[in-house]
């Protein structure tokens, strides 16, 4: 059983009352903010980052099989230049590494130096969407892959890395990223009660509100749903689907709507669903999938239903799923639409957005139950 209070937390000009879980409790589900698109990475992200060995593995081995003998642009090199360093060392000629978060692109910089590699790697400080290049690149590399594939903007700022700053035919890595849905029983996961933040989540909503410069209906993850294979079993009433697939080695398309259809292959009680992202580092071979194995990208919860609706097998989710570029010009808005299809019952629509920074403040039943009115 879960257990929960009502925390405070510091928004831009006023306090926020935030449901919060019980440190130490040890609760299946917690949840936790997206917060890879927001300017909140601190030592503790980007050491989980590191440690994710799944991911730092695949990207230390494709550099290495791509980054000899040319020049490389790492987009977002994060404080410890973690692939600008891997392409020096593997014989990349020389190395741009673009980061915008200014304290990162000072740390990422000394680091270098101490390194050996500050003739090899010049660090650029700012948005990649934003910086010129003596001339263009042979290839590109970047971790930019969100919590849903395209969430911290990889289409947008690959598509113009791709147009600007790499040569034609240039490598990208990863190759390929998409977004991936799956029917959720989310009070199956909890045992009952609805999950809040543990306190270690509190400064980074704190932070993603002051960088918006308001409070509002922000992206939630549920954290521990992939850390436990019985959780997903007890929670997952479907099968997977991809949406939102962007190709950056080919037609890479950063805005547009996708069809999908989950079938309920569990009777249960439907709540909504978990949005997470396969990521194919290099082409071929399996993806890292976060909705079917532990990794830092923290599965999405697309509220659909507060009490959930109950389904069975046979049923169906039929939905679309439409990405938009904010007007921000970087980073996704999201919507899905969609109807409940059941043998025993007429039609349900059912709906869910989620905007990179958009004005809405407790406007879902999922928010309102999280952020109570004080
Ligand atoms: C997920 S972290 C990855 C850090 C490191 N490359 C790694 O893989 O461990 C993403 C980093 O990219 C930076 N970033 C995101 N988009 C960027 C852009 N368009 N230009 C420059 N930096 C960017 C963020 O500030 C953050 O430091």
């Amino acid at each position: 059983m879960q257990r929960s209070y009502v925390a405070e937390l510091a928004a831009p000009g006023h306090k926020v009352p935030v449901r919060a879980c019980v440190d130490g409790s040890n609760p299946p589900i917690w949840l936790f903010p997206s917060i890879g698109e927001y300017p909140v990475y601190d030592d503790f992200v980007y050491d989980v980052m590191i440690k994710d060995e799944r991911r730092t593995s695949a990207y230390a081995e494709a550099v290495r099989r791509y980054a000899p003998g040319r020049t490389v642009l790492d987009i977002g090199t994060g404080q410890d230049a973690v692939w600008a360093l891997a392409a020096a060392r593997a014989g990349a000629r020389h190395v741009w590494a673009v980061e915008v978060i200014p304290k990162s692109a000072r740390i990422a910089r000394k680091t270098i130096e101490e390194a050996g590699f500050a003739d090899r790697i010049t660090v650029v400080e700012g948005l990649s969407t934003e910086i010129e290049l003596p001339g263009p690149v042979d290839m590109c590399v970047s971790e930019i892959i969100g919590t849903l594939g395209g969430s911290e903007g990889a289409g947008p700022v690959l598509r113009d890395a791709r147009e600007r700053l790499v040569k034609p035919g240039g490598v990208f890595i990863p190759h390929r990223s998409a977004t991936t849905a799956v029917a959720l029983d989310l009070r199956g996961a909890t045992g009952g009660e609805l999950p809040g933040f543990p306190s270690v989540a509190f400064g980074f909503v704190e932070g993603i509100f002051a960088a918006v410069g308001r409070p509002f209906d922000l992206r939630v993850c549920l954290g521990g749903l992939q850390d436990v294979p019985e959780v997903r079993e007890r929670s997952y009433l479907s099968g997977p689907v991809e949406v939102e697939p962007l190709e950056f080695n080919g037609d890479l398309r950063p805005e547009g709507v996708d069809r999908a259809e989950l079938a309920f292959t569990r009777p249960g009680r439907f709540s909504g669903l978990a949005l997470g992202m396969r990521l194919w580092v290099a082409e071929g071979g399996a993806p890292i999938d976060s909705l079917s194995e532990w990794s830092n990208w923290t599965p999405v919860y697309a509220a659909l239903s507060e009490e959930g609706l109950p389904v069975r097998p046979g049923d169906r989710f039929v939905f679309e799923f439409t990405t938009t570029i904010s007007d921000d010009g970087v980073h996704p808005d999201y919507a899905l639409v969609g109807e409940l299809h059941r043998d025993s019952a007429p039609a349900v629509p059912l709906s869910w957005s989620s905007t990179h920074h958009g004005d809405g403040f407790r406007e879902t039943f999922f928010h309102r139950r999280l952020f109570p009115e004080a």
